[in-house]
């Protein structure tokens, strides 16, 4: 039995969907621990492309059953779209579970999410508007609904009523419309009719894995440099993409982690405001732009793109607890000269800093400080194994490693399922 956490390493969009997809062969249960449908999961495989946003990225191994942990905010209308396309391209959703412990996002949550961002003016955090942080301001403030709610019509509608009386206050003061509480109900008792079956309790189906030694993949959304407190606050999410926060969204005891994978591009991006010292603007940034195809998943927005960053995949690792990395697109740099690595970065005060990254108001005007690597020229995505990268590209993922203090489990040099291979001579 092992129990898996897959966490991204740096500011999202790592490629955790498809180390998910990859490792899934061996799981009996995926577990999405936290985040929403602000999520962009990609799995390439037989199924085709597919962007998986609520669903774990499990769903395509029909023996597989995948649990949206309590961890997560869930949006009924979008679970339904997804499971819908999902069902009308082959794939059996048969085995997916929803916590009854889950959080449910309601419209008015991204109605908020827009108006917020909308009001904070040129301060804007540039969330996806899927109403994440909305929905777990509620869950902190207990105002909440809850999946399981839908099992239980009347208990809902009372919860429903007492949200609203402060929902449709906000809504005022924000220039927003009222919502009309009966209209909405309507609405959930038509998602009820769907999604009932698939919510559970969930403790006692992972209590009975554990006991019979399944195998346990939690999958994370976005990376550590977005966590809600080790991120670069504010321009960060609102719930913990970090392992720490893996069993309990998955709901399990917290000492049932044995391994934790974190998932990093052998470059850096980022969707969304805030400090992010690598930053390119040259030919370069556009080059990993274009070869990266670096546009959001969820809300198509150009992803910024920039050199590696060495100080966050350490501050990621260590904070993570990470037994492996698993390094993405290692293709997009092919045929790049001069690599270079951030090893470092220089505050305003001229001190250097090397062993965290610093509070969001040091790092706003941080600069990184470089070192450089040679590049390969040959083309990576046909490396089925580490023997056939370059030796170049194999010097540049070990530098990694090194900044890291971890070493690399899995490296992929594409997006398709064979396009990725273990590390080979590792523990993992
Ligand atoms: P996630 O949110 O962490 O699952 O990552 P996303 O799906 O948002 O973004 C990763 C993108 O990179 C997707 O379009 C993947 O298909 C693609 N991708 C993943 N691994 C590789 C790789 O090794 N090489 C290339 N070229 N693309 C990859
Ligand atoms: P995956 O799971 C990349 C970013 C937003 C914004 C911040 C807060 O595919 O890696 P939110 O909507 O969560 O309130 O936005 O977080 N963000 C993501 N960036 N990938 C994601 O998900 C993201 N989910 C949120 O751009 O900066
Ligand atoms: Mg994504």
């Amino acid at each position: 039995m092992t129990v898996t956490a897959v966490v991204g390493a740096q500011w999202g969009d790592e490629g955790k969907g498809r180390i998910i997809d990859f490792l899934a062969k061996r799981a009996d249960f995926v577990i999405r621990f936290q985040g929403g449908d602000n999520a962009g999961h990609t799995v390439v495989n037989d199924f085709g492309k597919n962007v998986l946003h609520l669903v774990p990225c499990g769903i395509f191994y029909p023996n597989v059953h995948n649990i949206i942990g309590s961890g997560c905010v869930v949006n009924p209308q979008s679970l339904l779209q997804e499971i819908a396309h999902l069902k009308s391209i082959g794939v059996s959703c048969a085995r997916l579970w929803i916590s009854s412990r889950a959080q449910m996002l309601l419209p008015y949550h991204r109605t908020l999410d827009e108006l917020e961002e909308k009001a904070r003016g040129a301060d804007t955090i540039g969330t996806t508007k899927r109403g994440v942080g909305p929905a777990y301001s509620d869950k902190a403030a207990r105002s909440g609904l809850r999946m399981g709610d839908l099992l239980q019509p009347q208990w809902l509608e009372g919860r429903l009523d007492s949200a609203l009386r402060v929902v449709n206050r906000k809504l005022e003061i924000l220039g927003g419309e009222a919502v009309d509480g009966r209209e909405l109900y309507g609405l959930l008792m038509e998602c009820r009719l769907q999604l009932a079956p698939r919510i559970v309790d969930t403790v006692p189906m992972l209590r009975m894995a554990l006991d019979a030694g399944n195998d346990l993949l939690l999958e994370g959304q976005l990376g550590v440099m977005r966590d809600l407190d080790w991120g670069i606050y504010p321009y960060v999410t609102s719930s913990n993409p970090t392992a720490a926060f893996a069993t309990s969204g998955a709901g399990l005891p917290a000492r049932s982690l044995d391994k934790i994978y974190g998932v990093c591009k052998a470059y850096s991006t980022c969707v969304g405001d805030g400090p992010f010292p690598v930053e390119l603007h040259d030919a370069i940034g556009k080059r990993m732009q274009d070869v990266g195809q670096e546009f959001g998943a969820t809300t198509g927005r150009p992803r910024r793109c920039g050199w590696f960053d060495g100080v966050a995949i350490r501050y990621a690792a260590w904070l993570n607890g990470m037994t492996g990395l698993a390094v993405t697109k290692l293709d997009v740099l092919d045929g790049i000269q001069t690599l270079k690595i951030c090893a470092g970065y220089r505050l305003s005060d001229g001190s250097e800093i090397t062993n965290t990254v610093p509070d969001t108001s040091l790092l706003i005007d941080a600069q990184p400080i470089w070192e450089e690597m040679p590049g390969w020229n040959i083309p990576t995505t046909g490396c089925r194994g580490w023997e056939d990268l370059p030796s170049a590209a194999q010097n540049y993922i070990n530098r990694i490693a090194e900044l890291a203090g971890v070493p690399v489990a899995y490296v992929s040099v594409g997006p398709e399922r064979d396009h990725m291979f273990d590390r080979g001579g590792s523990p993992f």
